[in-house]
């Protein structure tokens, strides 16, 4: 049932300052302008600024959000039996084959993994992973996002949108060099243990399945996002999908931020 994190990255030429400030004209019109569900498509650049690409000393890749200048949120499965420092992490990125001036590339401090998480359920997925040196947050290319906290919302059919550059089919060369972005609409826990069994806590969202589209490896840690009363929200982390493939037509599972809003409270490091 779990996902891997796999992947290869190339580097080359920066892009030109006039360049960016075409695209940061266009994107806040499209910010919150979410896909129907079951729809796929590549984010435009900088359409999601608080989303970034990691990499790891284990050669491994994933996603993850800043929830604050000096702090991402991200899966404890991408971060787990990590040396520290250990991430190399990639804010401000597009096209992960493509370096920009817009990228602040940092090196973890520390890793804050949940005390209670499971590598072989996947309970408790999640992990704050801090730095030093704090992003540079302009509001348009880097942001941090804002967390969902309200724990009494029924999901249900709900549309929430999914984010990352992993693969887009079920093939290694299918690996998505550019953000990519899908909607879907939240289905009731119950119906995500039809297919993942117990492994699917309370502390869990499920997102219906879309055949041939989804979350899949190197997505693994990135964000769920849902809109409530026009702001984008982070709902979830992207924790699990199908072992048999992100194609084929099975729900995703993604830990639910607001059964963690107090330990991340607690566990962001001190100023
Ligand atoms: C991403 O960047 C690479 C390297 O510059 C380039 O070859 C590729 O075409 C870019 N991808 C897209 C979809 O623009
Ligand atoms: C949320 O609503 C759906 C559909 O109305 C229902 O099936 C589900 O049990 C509800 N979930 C909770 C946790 O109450």
């Amino acid at each position: 049932m779990k996902l891997l994190i796999i992947t290869i990255i190339a580097f080359s030429a920066l892009v030109k300052a006039e360049q960016l400030d075409s695209e940061l004209r266009i994107s806040p019109r499209l910010y919150f302008n979410l896909l129907k569900a079951g729809q796929e498509e590549v984010a435009i650049p900088h359409q999601f600024p608080h989303q970034v690409f990691y990499t790891t000393d284990k050669g491994t890749y994933c996603g993850g959000t800043i929830i604050r200048n000096d702090a991402i949120l991200t899966a404890a499965h991408c971060v787990h039996g990590l040396k520290i420092p250990s991430l190399q992490v990639i804010p401000g990125v597009h096209n992960i084959s493509s370096p920009e001036a817009s990228w602040q590339i940092k090196i973890s401090k520390a890793i804050k993994i949940h005390e209670n998480y499971s590598p072989n359920t996947y309970k408790n997925d999640i992990a704050i992973v801090s730095f030093q040196y704090p992003f540079v947050l302009d509001g348009k290319i880097l942001n941090q996002i804002s967390l969902y906290d309200n724990k009494a919302t029924n999901f249900t059919g709900t549309e929430a949108t999914a984010s990352g550059w992993g693969w887009r089919h079920d093939s290694r060369d299918s690996l998505s060099s550019e953000l990519h972005y899908f909607t879907s609409k939240i289905i009731p826990n119950q119906k995500c243990r039809q297919v993942y069994n117990n492994e699917v806590t309370d502390s869990i969202v499920c997102l219906d399945q879309v055949p041939g589209k989804g979350a899949c490896h190197i997505d693994a840690g990135g964000p769920l996002y849902i809109v409530e009363n026009n702001k984008l929200y982070q709902l979830g982390i992207f924790s699990y999908g199908e072992q048999r493939g992100c194609t084929k037509g099975k729900p995703t599972a993604y830990t639910q931020i607001p059964a963690y809003i107090d330990w991340i409270k607690n566990n962001l490091p001190k100023y």
